[in-house]
């Protein structure tokens, strides 16, 4: 983790040489089950549709691609999501909504960090998992299927409390234990992740280090977009990623090793 600091240091000196040369070669084994429009980044710069399995980036079925949240996120909604949560979820995905409930224990896949990944991804992937659950490809685990349980208006009031928790608009309820999201926390997880995956030779130092830089300006970006949104990860980030090019933020080639690290990482199953 220390040589991660180290190499953010250097940043300025290596960022011309981070660009994404083996994107191309690994993403050979794009699938054909992409068949929502919506799912496709907009922008198409960086050709990531579809080619890997890891949860954030599965189609979004035609019944629910582009749904967007249709219950505002106003006080109401996130006090009836509040108590649905607290009964429903919170054993799973903890009090603060970050995948460590007293349930979670044993789980494979383990809960996800939903307050955290529930501002990055769009309204319709959301509304699909909490409504169709986790017995399925690519998930395969115990994420329940609630629309048998809960109906429409508690589906979306819900996601808005858990949005509301991730974006620190509203403390968790004591209730299951479990901790609420930290972003020093988050940000230690990540450079071990980093370090990880240069040790498994699945990034280069280089890489990590334009990674570790632009990471916090890509969230940041995709939490902006989030109200009204729709899409899975790959469509959101693409966007967020065309958008801080247009604004000068981030480089073509900042972008483009972004997205294939995140592509790598994803498929390594170094991240959550
Ligand atoms: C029995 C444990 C369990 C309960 C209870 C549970 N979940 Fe989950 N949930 C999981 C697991 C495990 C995953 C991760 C695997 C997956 O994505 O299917 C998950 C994933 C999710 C995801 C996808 C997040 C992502 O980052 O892809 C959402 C959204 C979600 N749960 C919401 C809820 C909500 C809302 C409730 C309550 C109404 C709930 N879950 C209750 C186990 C549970």
């Amino acid at each position: 983790m220390k040589s991660i600091v180290f190499f953010v240091l250097l940043i300025g000196s290596v960022l011309s040489s981070a660009a994404c040369s083996s994107a191309g070669s690994d993403n050979v084994e794009a699938t054909t089950t992409q068949t929502a429009t919506n799912n496709e980044p907009s922008n198409g710069m960086m050709g990531m549709g579809g080619s890997m399995m890891a949860r954030h980036h599965a189609s979004i079925p035609n019944e629910y691609a582009g749904l967007t949240n249709p219950m505002p996120a106003d006080d109401a909604s996130i006090e009836r999501g509040g108590e649905i949560y607290v009964t429903n979820c919170a054993s799973c995905h903890g009090d603060g909504g970050m995948g460590d409930g007293p349930a979670a224990a044993g789980l494979d896949p383990a809960p996800a960090p939903i307050a955290h990944t529930s501002q990055m991804l769009g309204d319709d992937y959301l509304y699909w998992r909490v409504s169709e659950g986790g017995a399925m490809e690519p998930f395969n685990s115990t994420m329940i299927a609630w629309k048998t349980v809960l109906d429409e208006d508690d589906r979306w009031d819900v996601i808005n409390y858990v949005q509301a928790l991730g974006s620190g608009q509203v403390m968790p309820q004591q209730g299951m234990g479990g901790a609420a999201y930290d972003p020093d926390a988050e940000e230690e997880r990540q450079a071990e992740m980093l370090a990880e995956a240069v040790a498994q030779e699945v990034i280069t130092e280089e890489e990590a280090v334009v990674f570790a830089a632009t990471h916090g300006l890509v969230d940041g970006q995709m939490i902006r977009n989030r109200e009204g949104a729709s899409g899975n990860m790959d469509y959101r980030m693409a966007d967020a990623l065309a958008e801080l090019v247009v604004a000068g933020k981030l480089t073509q080639a900042q972008a483009d090793t972004f997205a294939s690290v995140h592509d790598r990482l994803a498929k390594a199953g170094l991240m959550q």
